[in-house]
């Protein structure tokens, strides 16, 4: 008894740092997360799959997914990604099959001498992160002269990522202020304009996140669907056999 007692204590305080952990990470260090919702539209994908290869893969890998697969899934033709997708060669310099997995053609150790750290494999963020990290994380750049590449996170502090949509966003600086009841607080103000306006910018996370989203669990919509058959099917079948047992048991006089 004693033992089982000792065994359910250990279990629940490593339960407990399991969560708390999560939670850490979920929070972001501190920094409050912007709440986001995946949009998973053949067209939002499109789009968010086109920031993802032209802004993003030349450090990272998605290298779970093939670019035939995403094809298939946003409703384009092969042809389509082939043209307008793939950036990337293979080991003879040619570019990359559609049928190739969706890999950087960074190695390693060029990631990690460059930037000090490996630009990691993006495929599953979305899961290990959450999409609201993400979406503020994406939106949380700032300049900051102090660190390497002038580019510091809200969400991710000292992160070794440079801001790669300055060029969209613009810049932000972080500005420290005291609200009216003397509580101290970092704030993102614009500093300077990018391309695109705010709203463009929000939207080209959207689009951008939603893949990233796609990428961490690229069934979901099917295994929902899925999901919902079986279940109407069970409470069919649970009539058929309430019917079938009565008619059965009716002739069966009760009291024997
Ligand atoms: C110039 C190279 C480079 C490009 C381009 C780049 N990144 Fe990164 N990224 C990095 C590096 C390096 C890290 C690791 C940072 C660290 O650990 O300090 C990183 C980290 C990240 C992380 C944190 C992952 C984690 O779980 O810790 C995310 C998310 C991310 N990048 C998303 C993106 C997205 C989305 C794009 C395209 C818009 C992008 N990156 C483009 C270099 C790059």
């Amino acid at each position: 008894m004693k033992l089982f007692r000792q065994l359910l204590t250990t279990s629940l305080v490593a339960a407990t740092l399991v969560t708390s952990g999560g939670v850490a990470i979920a929070a972001g260090g501190g920094a409050e997360l912007e709440h986001f919702t995946p949009v998973r539209t053949d067209k939002a994908l499109q789009r968010g799959a086109k920031v993802f290869v032209n802004y993003c893969m030349g450090c990272h890998t998605a290298d779970y997914h093939r670019y035939s697969h995403f094809a298939r899934d946003a409703g384009l033709s092969e042809q389509a990604v082939v043209d307008n997708l793939i950036f990337t060669t293979d080991a003879d310099g040619e570019p990359s099959k559609v049928g190739s997995l969706m890999e950087s053609n960074m190695t390693k150790e060029y990631g990690k001498e460059a930037f000090g750290a490996v630009p990691p494999n993006l495929a599953l963020t979305a899961r290990s992160r959450g999409v609201d990290w993400l979406y503020t994380y994406m939106k949380s750049f700032y300049l900051d002269e102090s660190r390497p590449l002038g580019a510091n996170n809200v969400v991710y502090p000292a992160v070794g990522m440079p801001h790669v949509l300055a060029d969209l966003q613009g810049w932000q600086q972080l500005v420290h202020e005291t609200d009216d009841e003397g509580h101290e607080k970092n704030v993102l103000k614009p500093l300077t304009a990018g391309t695109l306006s705010p709203d463009e910018y929000d939207q080209t996370i959207t689009d951008l996140v939603s893949f990233l989203d796609y990428l961490g669990d690229p069934n979901r919509e099917a295994r929902h669907s899925l999901g919902i058959k079986v279940m109407l099917f069970l409470l069919v079948f649970l009539v058929l056999a309430v019917l079938l047992k009565k008619e059965y048991w009716k002739d069966i006089p009760h009291n024997t």
